[in-house]
């Protein structure tokens, strides 16, 4: 059996602050079957041609070069990854790279009932599935689409099989803030967990407007009218992103992103790439690292994990939302996963 050198501190992805890095979110397609606001604009959208998206073998070279140097979680992304073909196949081509501990998905779920069978069998246990509203009409009004129907069936189709998925919710304030309880409601019901996202500026057309974002204290009051009071749970990784709650009596737990309100950039772990094959080291940030020459040609793990290494410096020690330098990138959420 091939062994992998255990990553030490001296070969870890260690930024200027301290931060190791050990997550890898990856974008396996900017395109996607509904439009939510608060991540794509509402015109005509350029999408990238297929044939310049890594390749799910380019994607595997990617993170055979990154284990070493200690990244162990991934998260696949998009856009929508289940508008990519044969999404389990890059599941079942990551779940065998020795070293990696997990496999995670975020997905609208439109797509999940027709594939849950097959990503199940290539190894994927883990699922996050935004859902921001029970009603129609809202959906459609956020999303700019139909489909909660089929949401619903995705998310029944995950549980069905024994999975816990977590949804995330983004809540717009004149748009779907009365879906709070009733999502809680939801969760609850079927013993899951409901996060929900503060509204970040990763929206294009300039429409970040932080009178429409809800912030996790504002809803904490607002929830804990309705289903009484809150218990705090332990945090089990410091760098996951969500605080996490319980109520008397109940099973499900309702999880708050505070990302704009209270950061956690301290502890983030994370790194991300692109459908194209560009390196971010924060959602916000406005520099990218074109990984696409050391996976094309000659395949060469130590030039890109250099590469990586320098994206990892440059990163910044916060994101700096609510300062008069912040600017939003402008690449959109869609465009880098979330
Ligand atoms: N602010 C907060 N969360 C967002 N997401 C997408 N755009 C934004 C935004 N502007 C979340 C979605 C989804 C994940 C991909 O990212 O809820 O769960
Ligand atoms: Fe699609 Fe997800 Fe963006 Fe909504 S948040 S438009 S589901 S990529």
């Amino acid at each position: 059996m091939q062994s992998i050198p255990l990553p030490t501190i001296a070969n870890s992805l260690i930024d200027s602050f301290q931060r190791t890095h050990r997550s890898l979110r990856i974008s396996v397609t900017d395109r996607c079957n509904i439009r939510c606001q608060y991540c794509m604009p509402a015109g005509l959208v350029q999408f990238l041609p297929r044939n310049q998206l890594l390749t799910y073998e380019q994607i595997e070279m990617l993170v055979r070069a990154l284990v070493p140097v200690g990244i162990t979680r991934l998260r696949l992304t998009g856009g929508e990854p289940l508008v990519r073909a044969k999404l389990d196949t890059l599941v079942k081509l990551l779940a065998s790279v020795p070293g990696i501990e997990s496999i995670a998905l975020t997905t609208n779920a439109m797509l999940l009932a027709e594939q849950i069978d097959a990503l199940i069998e290539a190894g994927l246990r883990n699922i996050n599935i935004s859902l921001d509203t029970l009603r129609e009409s809202v959906f459609k009004e956020l999303s700019r689409r139909d489909g909660l129907e089929k949401v619903l069936t995705g998310i029944d189709a995950a549980v069905k099989r024994g999975l816990k998925p977590k949804l995330n919710a983004v809540l717009l304030r004149d748009i779907n803030l009365e879906d709070a309880t009733e999502l809680v409601e939801f969760a609850l019901e079927r013993e899951l967990t409901v996060r929900f996202i503060e509204y970040m500026p990763l929206d294009a057309d300039g429409s970040w407007d932080g009178t429409q974002m809800i912030s996790g204290d504002e809803l904490r009051v607002l929830l804990k009218k309705r289903f009484g009071p809150m218990e705090l749970l332990d945090r089990d990784d410091p760098a996951r992103p969500s605080t996490n709650y319980g109520f008397q009596n109940r099973t499900g737990t309702v999880g708050f992103i505070d990302s704009v309100s209270k950061p956690f950039c301290g502890a983030c772990d994370r790194l991300r790439i692109t459908a194209e094959g560009l390196m971010r080291n924060c959602l916000f940030g406005k520099e990218e690292w074109d990984l696409r020459p050391y996976l094309q040609g000659e395949y060469n793990p130590e030039q890109l994990v250099e590469r990586v290494r320098e994206c990892v410096a440059s990163k910044f020690a916060a994101h700096g939302i609510g300062t008069p330098e912040f600017v939003s990138p402008e690449r959109t959420m869609h465009r880098i996963g979330g």
